[in-house]
């Protein structure tokens, strides 16, 4: 006889509103962990520790060896992608992600054959979290949205506005959109190997939507996400999936209904009462802690904890961060917020 587990962040994901919300840290498993830094010693370098499944699988359960948290998110990076493409990448300390960038033409010489097959890795990790998490806690897959990664590839590096990104995708719109196709199509395929080896859910990390006018949002933004979303469901039916499409401001409704993503990720800058009148409130959602609260603690931190908890009260609510926890973070803190989310 088979016993169903309750998982309530599977659950919550799923629409049902729980007495508590479920709670994950994004970016939950880290520089701001001393076992993490430890670990990371182990691998040349960033990308090795997201390609090594013993690594990773430490890494991953880190976090959730010190908290009570409902979730794990599989530890990898939004830019295992264009690695996975054969557009390398290097992080190098201080500086974040840099990529040779891509251009109108090198945009042909993708390899979208091998990427699967460069992310095996990756996903032997996934199997093995599988074996390794409580029952009761849900198994995070993930990737960066297309038009995130694209910033990366052809800026070859981050940047405060994504201005190289942004105007290829106006002064070429071909070269453009076939490099959203490179990236729809390869994210469906990671995303659904995803499901095939344990997740229980996917996040679409889409980190830079904002700085996009609407016409931009809508071909950069909202097409490409409702392409992942359509296109992985026809592989695995019903594939639950989170959108967090960051700084989309007024285009959360529409990014909502335009995707069909179950949950919508809601960042810290976005105003708690423009996010109950502008969602219906079956749409669940998840956030939206400003990560400098965590690191700053007590009142500053409390406060918001119990605002949020209240504004999202009457809906499905995963609490979260409003993006990730940052390296300065103090544990304890961590501890504390937990516990406050949990009524303890
Ligand atoms: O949440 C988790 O615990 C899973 C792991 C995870 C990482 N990156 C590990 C990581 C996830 C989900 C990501 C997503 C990611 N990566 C995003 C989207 C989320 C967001 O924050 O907006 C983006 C934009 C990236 C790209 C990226 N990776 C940048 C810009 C950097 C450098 C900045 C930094 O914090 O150093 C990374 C590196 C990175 N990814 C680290 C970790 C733990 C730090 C690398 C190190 O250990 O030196």
């Amino acid at each position: 006889m088979s016993t169903v587990v309750h998982k309530p962040m599977l659950a919550t994901v799923l629409g049902q509103r729980q007495e508590r919300p479920p709670v994950w840290i994004m970016r939950q498993a880290g520089r701001y962990l001393p076992e993490y830094r430890e670990t990371r010693k182990q691998a040349k370098n960033f990308l090795e520790l997201c390609y090594t499944p013993e690594l990773a699988v430490e890494v991953t359960l880190q976090p959730l060896r010190r908290f009570d948290l409902d979730a794990s998110i599989l530890f990898s990076d939004i830019l295992v992608i264009p690695d996975a493409l054969g557009q390398p990448v290097r992080f190098e300390t201080g500086e974040g992600p840099i990529l040779d960038p891509v251009d109108e033409t090198s945009i042909d010489g993708l390899e979208k054959g091998r990427a699967l097959d460069h992310l095996a890795p990756v996903l032997e990790t996934v199997r093995r979290l599988r074996a390794a998490i409580k029952p009761e806690q849900t198994l995070i897959g993930f990737c960066g949205a297309p038009w995130t990664v694209a910033t990366y590839m052809l800026g070859g590096r981050g940047s405060p506005d994504q201005w190289v990104a942004r105007k290829f995708a106006l002064q070429h719109p071909q070269a453009f959109a076939k490099l959203m196709d490179i990236l729809v199509e390869t994210s469906v395929d990671y995303l659904a190997a995803q499901f095939e080896a344990g997740a229980d859910v996917v996040q679409l990390f889409e980190s830079w939507a904002l700085n996009l006018d609407d016409a931009a949002f809508a071909l950069q933004v909202m097409e490409p996400n409702r392409r992942i979303v359509e296109g992985l469901r026809e592989r695995i039916p019903n594939a639950p999936v989170i959108g967090f499409p960051r700084g989309a401001a007024g285009n959360l409704a529409r990014y909502a209904a335009y995707t069909g993503v179950n949950v919508l990720g809601i960042d810290y800058a976005t105003p708690l009462d423009f996010v109950r009148s502008a969602l219906p409130n079956t749409l669940p959602v998840q956030g939206n802690l400003d990560p400098l609260r965590l690191v700053v603690g007590g009142e500053a931190m409390t406060s918001q904890v119990d605002r949020i908890l209240g504004a999202f009260s009457d809906r499905p609510h995963i609490f979260n961060l409003g993006h990730g926890i940052v390296p300065e973070t103090p544990i304890a803190h961590v501890e504390q917020l937990i516990a406050r989310v949990k009524g303890r």
